[in-house]
């Protein structure tokens, strides 16, 4: 029964790839798009949107609950609770050219395998305005345009997962640190990578590491193996962290991961891994962007031959 569905599976990926079509499924309004893909793997671009319709009101500082001591999302404050931009601050900035980067890496993926293309999944709508990369409440504030919008983001998510049997998670951000380094990140914390104890049976790649018995967790998320590794093989100016040259942030800025890599990671359940990219500045500008998805195009690719094919033994398309 599961070879009958690989089979049939593994037919329709060369219908795919023999008429070149490319299926495109929009939300509502457009506010967000899926690009349906041919292989294991997905790009999730949660923060470069830059669409800001007028009847969604912005985000801005949610409501401080004293009693309960949390923050409520939402434009009105409910009696007892106040506006707090110290305690319940929201992040708002775009992550500029990030979508442009995805089509870019798929592209050059496309290239390399001569035929396969990630799925892709966008959130157009600009992050003051709905986040796709946190909770549902503090994503939309209630608003149900936006909470429609989340819900669609999230399900073109699911409905990726749901066509493969193993596969990665790339979600793609950008950051602004002054070490203008690429941070990955596996749901690990910078305390725990900088402890060199930790275990990548407790990170987003958490079925990867089940699979590979034999492979160290610093050999997968800092060393040999690891995506770091790849990406700075190819030009070691496209330094990373975790990585052989920086195996831990120590007192450098470092995003471990958000809501997406938790959630769809496969940190708790399920055999989907998930790594999020944060970016610097330089390598999504113009000027660089194009070598960059070159480079980070081979890096995926050979991350994917190492670690995942020996894995699937070549029912994992494309091995
Ligand atoms: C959504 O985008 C498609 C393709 O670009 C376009 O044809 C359609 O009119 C758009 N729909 C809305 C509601 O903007
Ligand atoms: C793991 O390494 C041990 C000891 O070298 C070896 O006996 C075993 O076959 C290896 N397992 C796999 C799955 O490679
Ligand atoms: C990684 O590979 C290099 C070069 O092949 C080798 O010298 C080094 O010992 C390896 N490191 C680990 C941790 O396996
Ligand atoms: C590495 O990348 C930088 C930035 O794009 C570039 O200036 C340099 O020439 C590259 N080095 C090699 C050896 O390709
Ligand atoms: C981190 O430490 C290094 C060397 O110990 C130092 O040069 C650098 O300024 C420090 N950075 C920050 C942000 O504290
Ligand atoms: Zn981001």
């Amino acid at each position: 029964m599961k070879d009958m569905y690989l089979f049939l599976l593994s037919t329709s990926y060369l219908l795919l790839k023999a008429t070149g079509t490319k299926e495109v499924i929009f939300g509502h309004n457009n506010f967000t798009e899926y690009q349906v893909g041919n292989m294991n793997l997905i790009l999730s671009v949660p923060h470069g949107g830059s669409m800001e319709p007028k009847d969604i009101p912005d985000r801005e500082a949610a409501c401080w609950d004293a009693k309960s001591s949390s923050c409520i999302f939402s434009h009105e404050c409910p009696p007892g609770s106040t506006q707090n931009s110290k305690k319940c601050k929201v992040s708002t900035n775009q992550d500029r050219y990030t979508i442009e980067l995805a089509q870019a890496l798929a592209e050059e993926i496309n290239e390399i395998t001569d035929g396969f293309f990630p799925h892709i999944i966008i959130n157009h709508l600009q992050r003051f305005k709905m986040d796709a990369n946190r909770e549902k409440d503090e994503a939309s504030f209630g608003i149900p345009q936006a909470e429609q919008a989340w819900e669609e983001y999230m399900g073109f998510l699911t409905t990726a997962k749901s066509q493969m049997r193993g596969g990665l998670i790339l979600d793609i951000h950008g950051q602004a640190h002054p070490e203008r380094w690429i941070e990955l990140g596996y749901t690990l914390s910078k305390t725990s990578l900088n402890s060199g104890i930790f275990s990548a049976s407790c990170s987003s790649i958490s079925h990867l590491a089940s699979q590979l018995v034999n492979v160290s967790s610093e050999t997968l998320v800092s060393g040999n193996r690891s995506l770091g590794k790849y990406i700075e093989d190819q030009n070691n100016s496209y330094v990373c962290v975790p990585s052989p040259s920086n195996p831990s942030p120590n007192n450098g800025s470092y995003y471990s991961g958000g809501y997406i890599t938790k959630t769809f990671g496969s940190r708790n359940s399920g055999t989907i891994d998930a790594i999020q990219l944060e970016l610097p500045q330089w390598v999504r500008a113009a000027e660089e962007r194009p070598r960059f998805c070159k480079a980070l195009a081979r890096a995926v690719m050979k991350f994917w031959q190492t670690n995942y094919c020996s894995q699937y033994h070549h029912e994992f398309l494309p091995c």
